[in-house]
């Protein structure tokens, strides 16, 4: 069995200026499919894990020490989720998100800008998350391929900042793309059904 590249749920030119259909070429075509590729080239190598569950390869490989097998396919997991939190029409939090959102943060616009706080301050390559901690809503941000998965939380909503995520449309401006995303791009309706526990599974494979 070798992993697959996930298709994107939208088509690449659906999120106008907020992230064009170049990024998407060059993230999803180019750098997620290396991530696929390099992934079924380490499993090919070390049948031990072969025909695992994508969740489970990164879980073994990171109790291993394997970093490279980790790396690629933590990347894999990483980007097959954040497609999901991507939304071309604009959404807000609603119904029980909404009222843990307001829990624990105070506000939608409090819990926004205290994600795009993480995000922009997150030193060098990485990705800011929501996730849920114990039943509680809690931000925060992994370096470089590091991931839930990895942890003992669940996954509920992430943002790619590695500078590949945004130098096509942004530059270096990592805060203006974080602050896009945050107020035009985010599929909350995905991040509330991530409520229960099962985002792993949504980019498994
Ligand atoms: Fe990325």
């Amino acid at each position: 069995m070798s992993y697959i590249l996930p298709d994107l749920p939208y088509a690449r030119d659906a999120f106008g200026d907020i992230l064009s259909a170049e990024t998407f070429e060059y993230h999803h075509g180019k750098h997620h499919q290396t991530y696929v590729t390099k992934t079924n080239e380490l499993i090919d190598a070390d049948a031990s894990l072969s025909g695992a569950a994508l969740s489970e390869v990164i879980r073994v490989a990171h109790e291993g020490g394997q970093t490279s097998l980790f790396n690629n396919a933590a990347q894999l997991w990483n980007h097959s989720f954040y497609w999901q939190c991507l939304s071309p029409d604009v959404q807000q939090p609603s119904g029980t998100l909404k009222d843990m959102i307001d829990q624990s943060f105070g506000s939608f616009d409090a819990m926004k800008t205290a994600l795009h706080k993480e995000a922009v301050d997150h030193f060098a390559s990485g990705w800011a998350w929501l996730v849920l901690d114990k039943g509680s809503l809690k931000i925060l941000s992994l370096h470089d391929a590091d991931t839930p998965v990895a942890h003992a939380v669940q996954p509920l909503l992430t943002i790619d900042v590695w500078e590949h995520a945004h130098y096509i449309d942004y530059h270096n401006a990592r805060p203006d793309y974080v602050r896009n995303l945050l107020d035009r791009a985010i599929n909350w309706e995905f991040v509330a059904q991530n409520l229960d526990g099962k985002g792993v599974g949504r980019a498994d494979q």
